[in-house]
């Protein structure tokens, strides 16, 4: 009897009993993911697909900056995640056509912490929750909710700020048309070193000067190409609101 065949005996089982653990705690993290992420999506018909659009520019832009592969699931799940404190505010203020209150505002401003309080009974997402409690902090300092500034961001939080910006403006709203390819670009250079990291912008235009008239999805998503819209008029253009309807 050789010391190979005992050990295969004692060690093996152990094993393959954690590993269809953590196995089957993966699917369960990814079931608990994909709900919260329908649940977010449902309340505002107008930002269906937002928070897979998100991950997506997130993945792609950390790729580009040459971030590690753990870094880039993280951005992937913290993307889907961003906005499911938004489960907390009102859908009357979420799909408001017009410009929002102060008060309305201010309701608004709180769905990082509140993202925090939902996600704080998750053990899992350690690396997801700094990302997506800054999301929507600025460069400068002057964002939300800790009003953090430059490198005192986490970067998983800079790179959403951006992405999270490119689907918005990409996108129809209830509140906003489609904005064209020059004003996206025109955008996101008026907001770097402001509202947005300058490195990121920087990868960010230079993804989108190679696509040329489309943005490819990354390999791995299971999405189409995704092309940028025509040349539209502006219904109602965004000047003046607050940032948060813009980003
Ligand atoms: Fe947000």
């Amino acid at each position: 009897m050789s010391n190979g065949y005992c050990k295969t005996e004692i060690v093996n089982p152990v094993d393959a009993k954690r590993e269809k653990l953590l196995h089957a705690a993966r699917r369960d993290a990814r079931g608990y993911v994909a709900a919260l992420v329908t649940a977010v999506d449902a309340r505002d018909p107008s930002a269906t697909a937002h928070s897979e659009m998100v991950a997506t520019y997130a993945e792609t832009i950390g790729r580009r900056m040459g971030l590690g592969e753990s870094m880039i699931q993280s951005l992937r799940s913290a993307g889907l995640l961003h906005d499911v404190g938004k489960l907390a505010v009102p859908e009357a203020i979420l799909t408001k056509p017009g410009p929002l209150t102060a008060e309305e505002f201010e309701t608004i401003k709180r769905h990082p912490r509140t993202a925090l309080d939902i996600l704080g009974h998750l053990r899992f997402l350690t690396a997801e929750k700094p990302m997506i409690l800054h999301h929507h902090e600025w460069y400068d300092g002057s964002g939300y909710p800790a009003g953090l500034a430059a490198d005192r961001i986490p970067i998983g939080a800079r790179i959403l700020a951006v992405a999270d910006a490119l689907d918005t403006m990409f996108s129809r709203r209830t509140y906003k048309e489609t904005f064209t390819l020059d004003r996206v670009r025109a955008e996101l250079r008026a907001g770097a070193a402001r509202q947005f990291d300058p490195a990121v912008i920087d990868t960010t235009l230079h993804w989108l000067d190679e696509a040329q008239d489309g943005v490819p999805a990354p390999a791995q998503s299971q999405k189409p190409s995704i092309r940028f819209r025509g040349r539209q008029a502006m219904r109602r253009l965004p000047v003046g609101q607050p940032p948060d309807r813009l980003a």
